[in-house]
């Protein structure tokens, strides 16, 4: 697909017009159209839409949808909006679209910007695996976006740019959480980030199992114990800013290749959708690419700490006590609480071994956030009030939501192990928040956000600006917070 803007509209160049609210336009076409919507009393509100044919040199279909009153439009209605317009653009198999949209909205700061990302993101399929061309969705070419608004050319083209460098990002990492257990094994991912790497502008560095065990990683070498696969240990660098080397900021995503609990086995039904549980591993590659594709002026070191959690007879087990890079000992209560182990050593190397001076992690750590937040918001801990408002205010634009549980020590109590230092499950209770505490031992007290992906980093349905399937949830936030330090540099 390819995203122009024009300036002119000739009609007949076109197989639709999306027309994006009550369009206040010179353009006589558009005060006809609005004519005949308003002639069948179509309102323009927010979420409704009208389709109707009209007839120029020859017939053309034209989708109408409403904003609502744009005192009250915000960002996210916008995005929605924009969504549900591309939706039917697919859904009708258009070639060529246009889309208008009223002066006054993308006149607006930053909207230009979120329609090119939404039309980026809202074209994604993953279609590798069908064999057969019929099943395969259309393929729309081009999309051109009216916009009367002067701007010069190389803006223009920076603007176009930026929204597909987040739109391939998101993609790429929506295609590595797609991509079923049987390929995507923990080398595979390891070999992915390196050709992102290659593609986007950072370093990679992979360490093997003999790595792994010399860095002492105990904890998350016990996870991938029973798998005939091998750990990978994955380092991304990009050093964006030479002058500042010490200040790195450190993300580290959850990258269990598949997750079937273990011994503490899953049922099937909560097994089937486990090949996604190296989501957070996605979202900090799909990030770090971004951002150095950007050339954001920020250090940043991403570490993926990949294995597979299966059962064979070199599997740990329900009791056991492990170790893990930081000293402390941890007694296996349940093995399908594996998440936090690997995020315990990943943490505890990116900080000692990487000297990062800030982390944010990310996981599809537990079932327990998507009963709390369901899947609109993530879940997020803290320890550092600056930190937490910046990201917050990053998350402003970019309208990725999320909701800030507390971290109270009196939750470390359902820890408590009688024979080590704790255990890795803290039972039915706050589930979310005790696998937040048990990462939280290990980040010391350098300044830490983490996000807890289980109900965001998947959609069941397509809906609004987001489509069905695997997200890329926090790319966005992430790379708008880098885009700020960046900026303030
Ligand atoms: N990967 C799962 C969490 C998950 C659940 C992700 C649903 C996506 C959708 C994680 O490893 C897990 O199994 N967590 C357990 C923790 C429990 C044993 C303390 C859970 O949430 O049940
Ligand atoms: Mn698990
Ligand atoms: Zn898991």
């Amino acid at each position: 697909m390819k995203v122009e803007l024009v300036k002119d509209i000739n009609l007949n160049c076109y197989d639709s017009v999306s027309i994006i609210s009550a369009v206040d336009s010179e353009l006589h076409e558009m005060t006809d159209i609005k004519n005949m919507a308003d002639e069948i009393n179509f309102r323009w509100k927010s979420g409704d839409s009208l389709v109707l044919s009209y007839k120029s040199e020859k017939i053309l279909r034209v989708f109408c949808h409403g904003l609502g009153p744009l005192e009250e439009l915000t960002s996210l209605v916008f995005r929605k909006t924009i969504g549900e317009a591309m939706s039917m653009i697919n859904k009708n198999k258009v070639n060529r679209g246009l889309i208008v949209c009223d002066d006054k909205v993308l006149s607006r700061e930053g909207y230009l910007n979120i329609l090119v990302e939404t039309l980026n993101l809202m074209n994604y399929k993953f279609e590798i695996y069908k064999t057969n061309d019929k099943d395969k969705e259309f393929e729309l070419e081009t999309i051109s976006i009216y916009n009367p608004i002067a701007i010069n050319k190389k803006e223009e083209a920076k603007l176009i740019e930026k929204g597909e460098i987040i739109g391939k990002s998101v993609n790429f990492a929506r295609d590595l959480i797609n991509e079923p257990a049987n390929v995507l094994i923990p080398e595979e991912l390891a070999f992915r980030a390196e050709k992102a790497g290659k593609a986007f502008g950072f370093k990679v560095e992979i360490k093997d199992k003999k790595a792994i065990e010399k860095l002492g990683m105990e904890a998350f070498l016990s996870v991938g114990k029973a798998s005939v696969y091998e750990p990978r240990l994955i380092v991304m660098r990009y050093f964006g800013d030479k002058s500042n080397q010490n200040e790195i900021l450190g993300l580290v995503g959850k990258g269990l290749t598949y997750d079937s609990g273990g011994l503490s086995i899953k049922p099937t039904d909560g097994m089937v959708s486990m090949k996604g549980d190296m989501g957070g591993a996605a979202s900090v590659i799909g990030a770090i690419s971004a951002i150095a594709k950007l050339k954001l002026k920020i250090n940043v070191i991403a570490v993926v700490a990949a294995c597979e959690n299966v059962i064979s007879g070199s599997a740990y087990r329900p009791g056991d006590v492990i170790g893990s890079m930081a000293g402390k000992k941890i007694e296996v209560v349940n093995t399908d609480a594996e998440g936090r182990l690997t995020l315990a050593d990943a943490v505890h190397y990116i900080i000692e071994k990487e000297k990062v001076n800030r982390v944010i992690d990310l996981a599809t750590l537990t079932g327990a956030v998507v009963v709390a937040l369901g899947t609109v918001r993530v879940g997020l801990m803290t320890n550092n009030e600056d930190f937490y408002q910046d990201f917050m205010k990053a998350s402003e634009t970019t309208d990725e939501r999320f909701w800030r549980l507390p971290a109270d020590d009196d939750y470390k109590e359902l820890l408590k192990s009688s024979i080590a230092d704790f255990t890795n499950s803290g039972g039915r209770q706050a589930g979310t928040v005790t696998a937040g505490l048990f990462v939280k031992e290990f980040v010391q007290d350098v300044p830490w956000i983490h996000l807890d992906i289980a109900g965001t980093s998947s959609a069941q349905e397509t809906k609004g600006s987001t489509l069905k399937g695997p997200t890329g949830i926090c790319i966005r936030t992430l790379v708008e917070y880098a885009s700020v330090i960046s900026k303030s540099k």
